[in-house]
């Protein structure tokens, strides 16, 4: 059985989805929730089933990320993962930590990377004229959100689509595929999934 350890920034939906699918035959167990924010709604969720919890206030350690992530490390270390994924975690990770997890973290992206790497993927998508969007499962490294992709799902652009419509069509594609993702890459497959 893997050991699998989510950090989260918010509301923490994604982290909801792969703790949920954790159960029976998968090949992982959650064992920890952590956040850069204590008043992360994920956290509570979190605590509900059951699962270890912690909070690192990133703002306390001003631009020191290194000893930001020094704190967080204490934990996840006491939680020994064996897998790291980022679920809507919206802290940029320093090229150290991840050497630390690299080929064991993965990140979940609202947009079909390698379009919209960074933030407001939806407005760009929209901006741009896109017929479709979707969302990326990949793998983490030192370039942000570009890590080898281990799956994708995607979704039409309707007429009078706003940032936050599209945002939601989106969100259910990814709590579809990143516990398709995790189950697909803790059972050791690397070859990307397309959801239907
Ligand atoms: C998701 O759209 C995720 O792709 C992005 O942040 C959002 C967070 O959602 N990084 P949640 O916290 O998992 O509900």
């Amino acid at each position: 059985m893997k050991r699998v350890a989510i950090l989260i920034s918010g509301g923490g939906s994604n982290m909801v989805a792969l703790v949920n699918s954790m159960t029976g035959d998968h090949p992982g167990r959650p064992v920890l929730v952590a956040s850069n924010d204590p008043a992360a709604g994920g956290l509570a969720k979190a605590a509900a089933a059951g699962i270890a919890t912690a909070a690192v206030d990133h703002r306390t350690f001003g631009k020191d990320r290194a000893a930001f992530e020094g704190a967080l490390l204490h934990h996840i270390e006491a939680a020994n993962p064996d897998v790291l994924c980022l679920a809507g975690f919206m802290r940029v990770l320093t090229p150290a930590f991840v050497a630390r997890f690299e080929g064991r973290m993965l990140n979940i992206h609202p947009s079909l990377l390698p379009k919209y790497p960074g933030l407001h993927t939806h407005q760009r998508a929209l901006d741009a004229g896109d017929a479709e969007a979707g969302c990326t499962v990949h793998e983490v490294t030192a370039v942000l959100d570009d890590g080898p992709i281990l799956g994708q799902a995607r979704v039409p652009v309707l007429p009078g689509d706003t940032a936050d419509s599209l945002a939601a069509r989106v969100l259910v594609q990814e709590h579809r595929l990143y516990p398709a993702a995790l189950r697909n890459y803790l059972s050791g497959n690397r070859t990307p999934i397309a959801l239907p």
